[in-house]
């Protein structure tokens, strides 16, 4: 069955791509995934995948809009090829915060999103960390949908005196599911978002008093949340707080403003490749989850249940 498995890598992730070959012991496929002068994405399978199960490695991070056409003219290049399955791996799924109608006459982009992947011959997609769960029921196919914990458990194996921070009520089941792992409280941030982009802290939840506190969410994208979480949490008694965070978008000057808070600690994944600002920043920390996408793929390639990775 082995050979029958082929990778192929957009332009998003490359270093990821390559880690999870790595794990595979595969090549990547030869492919040009480049642009026409006009921008427009231009597709080539040098790589024969005529009946091969194709895992295209791309998350859908910024820019969002390129990424997602690049991974659904891949898609296409290799459903015209006659691949056997396309599993699109997109460990970060974009546009997945505009999964309902928060006001009146706004699109819902994230089943808009699934929609394209679908009708591009998508067979199957695996992510991790969506921002929300109830996204898996967009799409008509399989979602295997992986959770961050198991890799970012072992950087904190040592911490006491701990207590796990939801940044909002949406985060909740993210962060019990961390407070559970390390025996410790769980205390709830109220924020409210006035506009988009732009958050405040209301009120908090639980007993954070003296304790080293882990805000637990998936996106770092302003950067806006996590600072107003460390300020309120310090204001209020914590001793010291760290964050992780899947995903880090890091938009505009998060960095910068990462750096000078007083944030002790940013923990990562590579689910999106860093800025050369985000890789020189001492308090962000990255841990791969090359291995964990890569496990999994081997279990779909070879119709194993994948469930015993979710624990
Ligand atoms: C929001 O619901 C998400 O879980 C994140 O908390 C949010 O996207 C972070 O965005 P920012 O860094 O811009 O505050």
């Amino acid at each position: 069955m082995e050979h029958e498995m082929v990778l192929v890598a957009g332009n998003a992730n490359q270093p990821l791509a390559e880690r999870i070959a790595a794990c595979l012991d595969l090549q990547l496929a030869d492919a040009l995934v480049g642009r026409y002068s006009d921008g427009e994405s231009r597709v080539e399978l040098r790589t024969n995948v005529r009946g091969k199960d194709v895992f295209i490695v791309q998350p859908t991070c910024p820019p969002v809009n390129h990424h997602i056409m690049e991974a659904i003219i891949i898609a296409d290049a290799c459903r015209r090829a006659s691949a056997g399955c396309v599993t699109l791996v997109a460990p970060y799924f974009g546009y997945a915060r505009q999964e309902r109608k928060s006001v009146s006459r706004t699109p819902i982009t994230a089943k808009l999103t699934a929609d394209l992947i679908e009708v591009s011959g998508i067979k199957r997609v695996l992510t991790l960390e969506l921002h929300e769960s109830a996204i898996q029921g967009f799409f008509n196919i399989p979602v295997d949908h992986l959770f961050i914990k198991p890799v970012f458990a072992a950087h904190y194996r040592q911490c006491h005196n701990m207590a796990v921070i939801s940044p909002d009520a949406g985060g909740v089941e993210r962060a019990r599911a961390m407070a559970k792992l390390f025996a410790c409280e769980l205390a709830i941030l109220d924020k409210r978002r006035e506009n988009p982009n732009d958050s405040t802290i209301m009120n908090i939840v639980g007993n954070i008093s003296g304790k080293d506190c882990l805000i637990v969410d998936d996106i770092c994208d302003t950067g806006g949340s996590l600072l107003n979480a460390t300020t309120a949490l310090l204001k209020n008694g914590a001793r010291s707080v760290r964050a992780a965070v899947t995903h880090a978008v890091l938009s505009g000057t998060a960095v910068e403003k990462l750096a000078a808070s007083q944030l002790k600690e940013l923990l990562v994944s590579d689910s999106i490749c860093l800025s050369p600002a985000a890789a020189a920043c001492k308090k962000i920390v990255s841990r791969s989850v090359a291995e964990l996408l890569g496990t999994a793929m081997r279990r779909i390639h070879n119709s194993e249940s994948i469930s015993k990775l979710f624990i």
